[in-house]
């Protein structure tokens, strides 16, 4: 018997202790604190220790309480970042995708796996409008913008056989740094990168677009593609969709929508995603506003064949012999990944348990927060908002004492300070320059009163700032 070898009973047991200790953190996370109080030096005398050559059988399971307790926790009061909030129904399914191990490459590896992931991205791009596109699940919207545009680049200026050369892509200076690492990786120089500048709501300039390709075509540059963002990742802009998939038709350019943070909010609010559907590649992230746990990227795509042409390099080992009908379909043909999760599990089983109409209430409450909290920091003359609230994402900061020069040291430190505290858990984002504070709500635990909590939190975070840094004097409404 294997060394490794677990029994029917061990695995009950230990799995009984597992959901036991799972279910305690469901159980407690909507009074939980909003960041844990840790430290790097007390993580590492928790965890750093030798491999250990004898197994410690059930007692291993004992450490698990501090993985949990130096943990953030998704609480409903957690607005940091993009970061979908976990669906616990999602979860038990990844203990279960896990268990089955299912290597989601081919039909023929993993027959059920492979024809769900199919049915939920049909499932989301029918849901987004976009119904016909293909695509797969991947780690993340990084991996699908550089599989994006891997996929532009194949259809502009071919290079899997001769090797890459520069091309140009276009995106606002809003776009996700992702981006620019993916234009970097894919050989095409950062310099191609060519940022377009963007209007008072941080949204593309199309006529500041169709000038800059005007110049580049005329100075005999070699042009790829746009990207345009459904949902920025600082303040949630949309760019004109429409108006740019115009523009990208009229000049035979490839267009990308890096939605991996707002496309979601289409099955609300599809107005704002006009032109959403000639996109020719789609980064939406399921684990930030389909509060899937990570990993769940998903890129969707209108021609497989083209994801074929980039992504297929099939060697002998890999061949199929003599499939069924429906048995030939293999994802590694169309996708950076050969060996990858069955990520769609989770989507599949929480979509079924809750339906798509408890998952557009949960978009439609974080809008909805989002719009409160940008009220009620338009009614705090201590602070003021920064950036126009076009989806969740709210950008804002303390005024300070009238005059005062250093805002974003006071934000920063006010940031450091409500973290410390313990009570809800913003990021900050830096808008036309300065630092902001921003609250992100992609969180499904989230309700009214948590909003309420933030107004605050700030306020008192910036006293306790104020009071230990004479120099930094609140505000005087
Ligand atoms: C607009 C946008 N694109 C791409 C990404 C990268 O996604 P991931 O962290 O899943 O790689 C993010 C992350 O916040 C984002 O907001």
């Amino acid at each position: 018997m294997s060394a490794l070898h677990l029994s029917a009973t061990e695995f009950r047991a230990l799995a009984a202790r597992m959901v036991q200790l799972a279910a305690g953190v469901h159980e407690h996370v909507e009074g939980a604190r909003a960041y844990p109080r840790t430290s790097g030096a007390q993580t590492r005398q928790a965890f750093e220790e030798p491999a250990p050559r004898e197994g410690l059988k059930g007692a291993a399971l004992d450490a698990l309480v501090d993985v949990i307790d130096m943990s953030r926790l998704p609480t409903p009061r957690f607005f940091g970042y993009v970061l979908g909030s976990g669906e616990p129904v999602a979860a038990l399914a990844d203990l279960l995708a896990s268990v089955l191990n299912q290597n989601v490459t081919a039909w023929r590896s993993a027959p059920a796996a492979v024809t769900i992931e199919r049915q939920v991205v049909r499932w989301i791009a029918d849901a987004l409008g976009c119904a016909g596109f293909a695509g797969s699940l991947c780690g993340g919207g990084s991996s699908a913008n550089l599989m994006a545009l891997a996929m532009a680049r194949e259809s502009r200026l071919p290079a899997n056989d001769a090797g890459a050369r520069p091309g140009i892509i276009y995106c606002s200076g809003e776009v996700h740094m992702s981006i620019a690492k993916a234009v970097a990786l894919l050989g095409l120089g950062r310099r191609s990168l060519h940022t377009v500048p963007v209007d008072g709501q941080a949204r593309m300039s199309v006529g500041a677009l169709q000038r800059a390709i005007a110049q580049d075509r005329a100075a005999g540059g070699d042009l790829i593609a746009v990207v345009a963002s459904a949902g920025t990742v600082s303040t949630g802009a949309i760019d004109p969709l429409e108006e740019i998939a115009e523009v990208c038709r009229a000049n035979d350019l490839w267009l990308h929508v890096d939605g991996a943070y707002g496309a979601l909010g289409a099955l609300v609010a599809a107005e704002k995603y006009r032109g959403l559907n000639r996109a020719d590649s789609l980064s939406v992230d399921l684990h930030k506003w389909l509060y899937q746990p990570v990993d769940c990227g998903l890129l969707l795509y209108r021609d497989a064949a083209l994801a074929a042409k980039t992504f297929s390099h099939t060697e002998d080992y890999a061949r199929m012999i003599d499939p069924g009908p429906g048995e030939d379909f293999a994802f590694f043909e169309e996708s950076l990944e050969l060996s990858r999760r069955f990520r769609a599990l989770k989507v599949w089983l929480s979509l079924r348990y809750h339906g798509l109409e408890a998952f557009r209430a949960a978009i439609r409450s974080d809008l909805e927060h989002a719009q409160q909290l940008g009220q009620a920091i338009v009614g705090c003359p201590e602070l003021e908002l920064l950036a126009p609230v076009e989806l969740s994402a709210v950008c804002f900061r303390y005024r300070g004492a009238d005059g005062q020069a250093d805002l974003d040291q006071l934000n920063a430190a006010i940031l450091r300070q409500i973290i410390g505290n313990g009570r809800i858990y913003l990021s900050n984002a830096s808008i036309a320059g300065a630092f902001a504070l921003r609250a992100c709500f992609v969180n499904h635990r989230t309700r009214a009163s948590d909003v309420e909590e933030i107004v605050p939190e700030v306020l008192k975070a910036a006293r306790a700032v104020c009071s230990r840094h004479p120099g930094a004097h609140t505000s005087t409404p």
